[in-house]
């Protein structure tokens, strides 16, 4: 009886079809949310949807079988790294892990990117790169023939993350335009933060800045937002925007791009969203964070429904099965 109640389980040959009819992404490389426009946001979403509906129903399916994705992080990754591999593997493609041990690799006997790259790219169909310099995804792409997929290059852009964060504002809230989002912390450093920012120059929000003076939104960022003639305030309290707030996207201080730890020390602490300060926000709204927390969210705030942290990374991992999925041209 429950059977009959379903849908017709996940149409793989329908997912087959759209790669015919393609989407211009396949052999993409990707390193920068200014590569995408309101039609391409709209179509990795769409696929992500379906990437959600058929993992719910069957979990995984051969898609990506006898592709491989290198995983090649220089910095610490929990949730980037093991979301890429689940969704490799959902596919039915593999990886090539190096995410804990590039300590191990050769990487440690001296050799450049651009050597460890055009090694990786002969065993791979695509590599996915964390590296703690600017600009790093894009020397690694110049190198590469297989895609390389930037998952955070220094205090630069972490592309990947703000599609997954978009998409969890669209499905939590069910529309982007119209929201006043409010970010809130490390401004300055925090990569999740540049790369959302410019995502959201695509649509009619506001945009609130929260963070102490020397964490502010660099100034080339804070040009595109004022050139996109989107509303945008500064403020250094969390308590001037919680009222209106439909997201607050929260963000730790940046300890590992300080040059002067005292001055690390000075602003680590400076925010903490309570239950208190959460009894004052509207009540259809999210609270975001890329995560790692280190002490801006309350952990009292995790059973309040409006808390959305979790269900955010849950979509990072069909967001890179989209994603994934289209630059092999199987999307
Ligand atoms: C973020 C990052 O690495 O930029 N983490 C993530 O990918 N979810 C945020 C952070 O480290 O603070």
């Amino acid at each position: 009886m429950v059977i009959e109640k379903l849908k017709p389980l996940f149409n793989y040959e329908e997912l087959q079809e759209k790669s015919v009819s393609g989407n211009g992404m396949a052999g993409m490389d990707i390193l920068s949310v200014q590569q995408f426009d309101r039609e391409m946001l709209a179509y990795i979403f769409a696929r992500a949807r379906e990437m959600r509906e058929m993992v719910q129903r069957v979990g995984e399916v051969d898609l990506l079988k006898g592709n491989v994705l290198t995983a090649l992080f220089y910095e610490p990754s929990t949730r980037t790294s093991s979301s890429f591999i689940a969704a490799m593997e959902r596919l039915g493609g593999a990886v090539i892990p190096i995410t804990q041990g590039v300590q191990f690799s050769s990487v440690s006997k001296g050799e450049t990117l651009a050597d460890t790259v055009r090694t990786l790219e002969q065993y791979s169909d695509a590599i996915v790169l964390r590296h703690p310099q600017i600009g790093s995804a894009k020397l690694a792409a110049d190198y590469s023939a297989v895609p390389v997929i930037n998952a955070g290059d220094g205090a630069g852009e972490h592309p990947t993350q703000a599609l997954l964060d978009l998409f969890t504002i669209r499905e939590e809230l069910g529309h982007v335009d119209g929201l006043r989002v409010a970010m809130v912390g490390d401004l300055r450093n925090g990569r999740t933060v540049h790369s959302l920012t410019k995502l959201l120059l695509h649509f009619d929000v506001s945009l609130r800045f929260v963070s102490p003076e020397i964490l502010r939104l660099p100034l080339n960022i804070m040009n595109q937002v004022i050139d996109a003639g989107i509303d945008s305030r500064e403020t250094h309290d969390v308590a001037d925007v919680i009222d209106n707030a439909d997201v607050l996207y929260v963000t730790r201080v940046q300890k590992e791009r300080f040059a002067d730890l005292a001055q690390y020390e000075e602003v680590k602490n400076h925010y903490e969203i309570t239950p208190d300060l959460m009894k004052r926000a509207k009540e259809k709204m999210v609270i975001m964070h890329p995560l790692p927390r280190v002490g801006e969210i309350h952990y009292a705030i995790d059973d309040d429904p409006r808390a959305a942290y979790f269900r955010q990374v849950q979509n990072g991992m069909y967001i890179r099965m989209a994603l994934l999925a289209a630059v092999l041209g199987r999307a």
